[in-house]
């Protein structure tokens, strides 16, 4: 007998190349992945499950899907997939991280260009039919120090690309060697020393339980008040809250944040109401260029993974 035709489901919009790569050899699904009474019983089929940052697999998406052979992440923090859990049950995760990287630098940079020059408000204005030349102050970055929390692929990139704005660069992160760093032309710090130094501070670090909540209140109480804080790496790395009340309290002067603890945020998440903040809704990955290559290199890691093939790194 002939084997059924794999079950590819696609749990979240992957990019029309992604769809490409993946063929006619499958019998493809979609279902919408942050709908939980639809995904656990699409996946009761699933050889193979398609998703980006809003769908959860977790043990008891595992335990709905008996057939499941791999789960592929189009783009790269794996904080949504218990990835012990699918090893323990033979299923493997694969996910793209390079795909996304530069878009995700660019995107922090936008957000600190946006808040420094507070182009969002002053964009409402215009649009308002105003014209308030003399409500909006900026700050220069050249000559700023800034602080990248997480010296890893996108937060090296994001170093470049600040340093060329004639930055002093410094970064926390306990896993680069300090010779690396020098290499890139930055200055490796303890967090204490960062938070207290820099005029600007981006994180990029990924979720774990070590860094979840890792700037909080406490940290956020020895930071420079004219501090801008960029965040476009995941949600509750800084504390919402505690930032919220810094920005009310003008303890920290400004904030630009792409990431929130749920997603999607709440109504009343409390930097919404925070004031000299720019949000925007997890676009950190949202370009193209970057879903062409998360898609498309996920797809060939399916394809591989589903004809039993080796899957090489993508
Ligand atoms: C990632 O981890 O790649 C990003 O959060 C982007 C995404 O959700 O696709």
């Amino acid at each position: 007998p002939t084997p059924a035709t794999p079950v590819v489901l696609i749990a979240e919009t992957l990019a029309p190349s992604a769809m490409q790569a993946l063929g006619s050899d499958f019998d493809i699904r979609h279902v919408d992945g942050a709908d939980r009474a639809a995904l656990l019983p699409a996946l009761a089929d699933a050889d193979a499950v398609l998703i980006r940052s809003a769908t959860t697999i977790d043990a008891e998406a595992l335990a709905a899907a008996p057939r499941l052979k791999v789960i592929a992440r189009a783009g790269i923090g794996l904080d949504n997939v218990d990835v012990p859990a699918a090893t323990a049950r033979g299923v493997l995760v694969v996910n793209a991280p390079q795909s996304n990287i530069i878009t995700a630098a660019e995107h922090a940079i936008a957000l600190l260009l946006s808040v420094a020059r507070q182009i969002p408000a002053a964009h409402a204005t215009m649009v308002a039919g105003e014209w308030k030349r003399s409500k909006f102050m900026g700050v220069e970055i050249a000559d700023k120090t800034v602080g990248v929390v997480g010296l890893g692929r996108i937060g090296q990139l994001f170093a470049a690309r600040i340093a060329a704005f004639g930055t002093h660069v410094i970064a926390y992160d306990p896993y680069l060697q300090p010779a690396r760093a020098a290499a890139l032309g930055v200055t490796l710090v303890d967090l204490p020393t960062l938070l207290r130094e820099a005029d600007i501070i981006s994180i990029h670090l990924p979720k774990t339980p070590e860094t979840l909540g890792l700037i909080g209140a406490a940290e956020l109480a020895t930071v420079k008040p004219n501090v801008i804080i960029i965040n476009a790496a995941r949600g509750g790395l800084v504390d919402e809250q505690a930032l919220a009340d810094a920005l009310t309290e003008g303890r920290v002067a400004a904030a630009g944040i792409d990431v929130y603890v749920k997603e999607p945020a709440a109504p009343d998440n409390p930097l919404r109401s925070a004031p000299n903040i720019v949000l925007t809704p997890h676009l950190g990955a949202s370009t193209e260029e970057a879903q062409d290559k998360a898609g498309t290199a996920v797809a060939r890691s399916v394809k591989l993974a589903l004809r039993g093939d080796f899957v090489p790194d993508a």
